[in-house]
């Protein structure tokens, strides 16, 4: 195994083909690619037993709620008789998550696949995906993946004879960390400025160009083929209750091996530690657990913790998109609050005066408090105004940049009184 950041670790294999060994469609197929696909069109499965399957398996949106993709799929009106769309989010935006772009990377066909998948599942004939404007090389290789799919009759009209027509397309986005926010997206996808729509309507009933549309993470659609292959049931107990199946962690901060991980949901923290090299250049200090707007916790409990929406949601955080920081004790909490004010208030859209001027204000403030300018007050002054924010915006960017900021200084308080106390840090060998 290598030690690179993209370096890859796949333990049950339902997202086979990260190994990077070859993504193209031969490769795929000699592995039992397209073969759901095949099974649901050749034995004539209904798309409600399509459906009841996903539900079966327990399968939760990989993007970063956790939503259940069997019940999001059965919102679909099927029966609508006009445009309907299916739409992946590869936007990928949240720092800390690097696994999407490594499916479609190394292993697209199974994101087309299980689009395809959706796409009979829910009666929709067009999709696409939208790639973070950042990686191009993902969008030519998916770009490709989707004509070898078309050419070998997996995509397109009559699909392998069955009279099923599905069309898939990509779509290069903008790279903003908004365009990840699932209405925002439809808009850039719309060609208009990325910002999220009041909701309701949701999309199901109100998507791109106002048709009823599905949208799932890349991860949640590369799920799909293995549990039409081998049962919802089967994917269920991989994991464990309420959390199916294998999920893709990216680790990365201080590890020994920063990379994806794909472990079954409920296997212990301190195992992906293992599997990563374990902490590098000090004792573990925090973790972040679900990608940058997900909470800190502090490295005792986590080593207590298994790696499921659950047991993470007990601990005061959120499984999130995956993405786990690790934090050594070397690592100053100011600071890093800091930096991650900074990422929400330059990614905030605008469009809400909370969100707005609050991660600004965020943003100002643990500045002060990080060069020896902060006053005692701004402690309560940095939990009001994320009071201000969380729950008061259109969409979740707001409450994604308040939670940080409670968590630090929940969790870190003595680290931030000694900041403005001192005007230095208390971490003794800051790097
Ligand atoms: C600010 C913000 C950014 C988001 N970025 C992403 C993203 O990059 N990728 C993603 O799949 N979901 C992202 N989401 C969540 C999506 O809105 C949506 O819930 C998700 O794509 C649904 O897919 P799932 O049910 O498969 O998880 C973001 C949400 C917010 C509020």
């Amino acid at each position: 195994m290598s030690t690179s950041l993209h370096d890859r670790h796949i333990s049950p294999q339902i997202m086979v083909g990260l190994d990077g060994s070859n993504w193209h469609l031969a490769e795929y197929v000699r592995r039992g690619g397209y073969d759901a696909l095949r099974k649901i069109l050749s034995e004539k499965i209904t798309p409600e037993a399509v459906i009841a399957e996903l539900k079966a398996s327990g399968l939760r949106g990989r993007g970063g709620a956790g939503f259940p993709t069997g019940l999001k799929w059965s919102f679909m009106p099927r029966q609508f008789p006009g445009d309907k769309y299916l739409v992946c989010n590869s936007d990928e935006g949240e720092p800390g998550t690097f696994k999407d772009r490594d499916i479609l990377r190394y292993n697209p066909h199974i994101l087309i696949e299980g689009m395809i998948i959706a796409a009979y599942a829910m009666g929709i004939p067009v999709g696409y995906n939208y790639i973070h404007g950042e990686v191009w090389d993902c969008y030519e290789i998916f770009e490709t993946a989707l004509d070898e799919a078309r050419d070998a009759g997996f995509l397109g009209n009559d699909i392998l004879g069955s009279g099923f027509n599905f069309q898939l397309h990509a779509f290069h986005g903008y790279g903003a960390y908004i365009c990840g926010e699932e209405t925002a997206l439809l808009e850039s996808l719309e060609g208009k400025k990325g910002q999220p729509r009041f909701k309701p309507p949701f999309p199901a009933s109100f998507g791109l160009y106002g048709k009823p549309t599905t949208i799932n993470n890349t991860e949640t659609f590369s799920a799909v083929p293995w549990i039409i292959r081998n049962g919802g049931e089967a994917f269920l107990k991989v994991g464990k209750p309420n959390n199916g199946g294998t999920k893709i962690f990216s680790i990365s901060g201080d590890v020994n091996r920063p990379g994806n991980y794909e472990i079954p949901l409920g296997t212990p923290f301190s195992t992906l530690l293992e599997l990563a090299g374990g902490v590098r250049g000090g004792k573990l200090k925090a973790v972040i657990p679900g990608g940058s707007s997900a909470p800190v916790v502090p490295g005792d409990i986590m080593m207590e913790t298994t790696m499921d929406y659950d047991a993470i949601a007990k601990v005061g955080s959120m499984l999130g998109s995956g993405a786990v920081i690790v934090m050594n004790d070397t690592r100053c909490m100011v600071k890093s609050l800091l930096r991650l004010t900074y990422f929400y208030h330059e990614e905030s859209c605008g469009q809400c005066t909370p969100c707005r001027e609050g991660t600004g204000w965020m943003y100002r403030v643990v500045k002060r408090i990080e060069h020896g300018e902060g006053r005692m007050e701004d402690l309560d002054l940095l939990n009001s105004v994320a009071d201000n924010i969380q729950g008061r915006t259109i969409c979740a960017l707001g409450d994604a940049a308040a939670m940080p900021v409670r968590a630090f200084l929940k969790h870190y308080r003595d680290e931030f009184v000694h900041h403005i106390e001192h005007k230095q840090c208390v971490v003794p060998a800051y790097v």
